[in-house]
């Protein structure tokens, strides 16, 4: 089914109507989630597991570098925060050019080059044990840092550009789904049994390529996005041809006007520029709008409980077997629950996913501090309950806080502000995230339990932004999401 084969006349083959899913659409999506936010969701949960292992192994190496061979232990860990939190780095970075990328060699072509820094992020860090070198760990997971900011801001942006107007939120949700199941396969590999022994853990850390590899043997067989090839390329025909390919139809008329209104549009400005948007207000309401969802994605505090659940959950009483179990659970409960959300965010709507889940959490937190003040001593009961807190925690963020941030900048954007409004608000995005990795510890050490009360003010305020402030952009078409913030930026 390559993209220059010849497209079935009429009645479409394989789908009853032009704007439902078809096997064609479900195969790009695929090929387009599976090999980019598998990167961002397995480098996020691959460190938790091995972090003993490896900072053992850090410790053999440093010790046989120096002449007395004794090593500070907190030169160990230092060595090992900042290649965990390298990833961050390499995230922001590469958040920021995402839109230079996309314009330069396009949603497919970019998303396919990015798999380069994959494979070099591979043979660094399978060989760094070989090569008795914690450095190749850290430029590895710099590298693949770039590479899931690049993803995290081209990924999402191809699948709202090839989906039905319809279909839009279900199949930018795809992005975190895959994010959630990657989190939980790391989770998986990682145990001892597996992948999480002091021989294997290279290996769990290079098997990051595995759907590299598989996204270039699949994509190349999708067509770029159809947006892009006419409204920043011009090229009328080979945008019909792709839109074509993906609705199994060459009936796309519609959807072809559609986007020549918005190519009218856009034509004859020019590119929007970064400082453009700060300038504009037609403009700058929907980015400060991406940007601080963006920054409430991360300031909820979610990763604080992917990173560290497992300590959490020894915190709330349980054993380090059961603790790994518990974290396995609270994985699985982010997949079900994201799944449950791709269909609920073209029913319910993006604005109310995000209040129900942003002010589920902010409840939820209080509860969750509330009984981690009075685990220690108290009765079992509240152990439970604490961990049962904590998964309610994930299921509110995996409502839609988890999903709708990163598909909402290419529903707020036309293409000409698109790339340079993806850049910022994806950048945020990691720099957030860094920040929460960094502080969290240090933090839970100096208030314990209490720790999670900062989170809980943030959610409530984040509440009040997204009620205020967030339109509903379900079942909107490009052009009356603009002309609703250009009647905004008037009054
Ligand atoms: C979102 C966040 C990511 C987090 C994940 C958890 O994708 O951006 O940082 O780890 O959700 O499901």
């Amino acid at each position: 089914m390559g993209i220059n084969e010849p497209i079935p006349v009429g009645k479409p083959v394989d789908i009853p109507d032009k704007k439902s899913f078809n096997g064609r659409l479900a195969f790009a999506i695929a090929a387009a989630a599976l090999g980019s936010s598998f990167q961002h969701g397995y480098n996020t949960g691959v460190v938790n597991a091995p972090q003993k292992l490896i900072e053992e192994w850090i410790k053999d190496v440093e010790s046989n570098r120096t002449a007395d061979g004794i090593v500070d232990p907190s030169k160990v860990t230092m060595i090992w925060a900042i290649a965990v939190s390298i990833f961050c780095v390499g995230g922001m970075i590469g958040g920021s050019i995402t839109g230079i990328v996309a314009e330069r060699f396009g949603r497919k072509g970019g998303l396919l080059l990015n798999n380069i820094l994959v494979v070099l992020s591979a043979i660094f860090q399978g060989s760094a044990k070989a090569a008795g070198s914690p450095e190749l760990i850290i430029i590895g997971r710099f590298l693949i840092g770039i590479n899931s900011g690049i993803n995290a801001g081209l990924a999402p942006m191809y699948l709202a550009e090839i989906s039905p107007v319809n279909l839009r939120g279900a199949v930018g949700t795809v992005y975190q789904l895959v994010i959630t199941i990657s989190i939980l396969v790391s989770q998986i590999l990682g145990l001892e049994s597996i992948l999480g022994t002091a021989e294997k853990w290279p290996v769990l850390l290079a098997i990051t390529v595995v759907p590299g590899i598989l996204q270039l043997l699949t994509l190349p067989v999708c067509p770029e996005s159809p947006k892009y090839l006419l409204l920043s390329k011009g090229k009328e025909l080979e945008a019909q041809r792709a839109l074509s390919w993906l609705r199994g139809t060459i009936e796309v008329h519609d959807e072809m006007d559609e986007m020549r209104t918005e190519y009218e549009s856009v034509k004859l400005v020019p590119k929007v520029t970064l400082r453009e948007m700060f300038v504009n207000s037609a403009l700058r309401i929907p980015l400060f709008i991406c940007v601080v969802v963006m920054i409430a994605q991360q300031l909820s505090g979610i990763n604080a409980v992917m990173f560290f659940s497992t300590s959490i959950f020894e915190m709330a009483g349980l054993d380090g077997v059961n603790a790994q179990y518990a974290t396995l659970g609270m994985g699985s409960v982010n997949v079900l629950m994201t799944l449950l959300s791709l269909i609920l965010v073209e029913v319910a709507g993006r604005k109310t996913l995000l209040l129900v889940g942003f002010a589920g959490m902010c409840i939820d937190t209080v509860l969750l501090t509330i009984c981690m003040a009075y685990v220690k001593g108290g009765p079992v009961w509240v152990s439970y309950l604490s961990i049962l807190f904590v998964i309610v925690f994930v299921v509110m963020f995996a409502t839609g806080p988890g999903s709708i941030p990163w598909f909402l900048v290419s529903e707020l954007f036309n293409s000409s502000a698109r790339g340079a409004a993806t850049s910022l608000a994806v950048a945020v995005n990691w720099t957030a995230n860094f920040i929460v990795g960094l502080a969290f510890l240090p933090l839970a050490e100096a208030l314990h339990g209490y720790v999670f009360i900062i989170f809980a003010i943030l959610q409530a305020l984040f509440v009040l932004f997204i009620f205020r402030k967030v339109p509903e952009t379900k079942n909107k078409t490009m052009e009356e999401i603009n002309s609703m913030f250009r009647q905004i930026s008037y009054n």
